[in-house]
């Protein structure tokens, strides 16, 4: 097998959400093996400096930044031409890009938020693979790679709409793994499920307890892990602060156990006010009397 530079050499790779956090220590980390790097976000000034950085440190790296929103379909559609008209090839597309839930029970969530969950972590993806699926079939290899969480392997309390979009994002990948393995098996399909790393993802304020206790890997290492595990062609790639104790737990544990488990943890951070039993999401919007 060929160092993991040489075998990144040249490859174009997509980054979705490269602005930040996980998708940004890709970015740096396909960057310094000289790979192509096609890199989208929301955030388009952050991209554009995280695509400077790149440039600056790895000498004349090739860059190409999209500001958009992975939800949007049309907008991949011309975001994936972009990456091939510029480099004449596609082989990675890294579906990345997240956002967290309401990071409380679900009597205290808005569904207005849970659309937007899974308009981005889940709907997002299935943009992405839907997109850059053409361009990789005459490829003599490539590959898709979906990023789960370890919440796609367990419900955890306060984050039911997080959960859902991450448990969609595994059911979809793994059922497309299936699929393509029949008919395309030059084409990879991977899950990765992080464990808590240290980025900007926990944004709100109730979620900042959260962020202190689990997001602790640095956001480099599980980079080149990923890389790696890529080139290897591992199908679930588990990384990250409790990623391995959760993923043996997912498996071994009743779902019961399981869930008292999680919440014992989760009752250990700042949420109280949440679990009053007389909260407004307990009561009858307005009661009606049969007659
Ligand atoms: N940090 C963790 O502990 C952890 C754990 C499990 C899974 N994950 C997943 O890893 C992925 C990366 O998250 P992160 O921790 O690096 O977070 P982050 O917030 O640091 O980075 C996410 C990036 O995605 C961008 N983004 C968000 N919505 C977007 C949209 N609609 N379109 C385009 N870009 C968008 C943001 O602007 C940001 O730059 C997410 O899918 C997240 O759910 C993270």
């Amino acid at each position: 097998m060929p160092s993991v530079q040489a075998f990144y050499t040249n490859k174009t790779v997509i980054v979705t959400g490269a602005a930040s956090g996980i998708g940004k220590a890709l970015a740096k980390v396909f960057a310094s093996y000289g790979a192509n790097l096609a890199l989208c976000d929301r955030d388009g000034e952050l991209l554009v400096a995280t695509a400077e950085a790149l440039i600056e440190e790895h000498n004349a790296a090739s860059v190409i930044t999209r500001e958009m929103d992975v939800a949007d379909p049309q907008a991949w559609q011309s975001f994936v031409n972009q990456a091939y008209t510029q480099f004449g090839h596609i082989d990675i597309c890294i579906n990345n890009a997240g956002i967290e839930g309401t990071s409380a029970p679900v009597w205290a969530s808005d569904f207005a938020t849970l659309e937007r969950v899974m308009a981005v972590n889940f709907y997002g993806v299935v943009h992405g693979t839907r997109s850059v699926l053409p361009y990789l079939i005459d490829r003599p290899w490539a590959a898709i790679v979906n990023v789960s969480s370890i919440f796609g392997m367990i419900g955890a309390a306060n984050a039911a709409d997080y959960c859902a979009s991450k448990f969609a994002v595994r059911g979809y990948t793994e059922a497309f793994r299936a699929e393509l393995a029949e008919i395309y098996p030059h084409i990879q399909i991977q899950l990765v499920h992080p464990g808590g790393i240290s980025t900007n993802i926990a944004r709100r304020d109730n979620s900042q307890s959260f962020k202190r206790k689990f997001l602790t890997t640095a956001p480099q290492k599980i980079a080149e892990h990923i890389a790696l595990r890529v080139m290897r062609n591992q199908a679930r790639i588990v990384y990250g602060n409790q990623s391995g104790l959760v993923h043996m737990a997912s498996r071994l544990l009743p779902l019961n156990w399981l869930a008292k488990l999680v919440g014992k943890q989760m009752r250990q951070l700042d949420m109280q006010n949440d679990y009053r039993l007389d909260h407004p999401g307990f009561q009858v919007p307005e009661k009606k009397v049969d007659k």
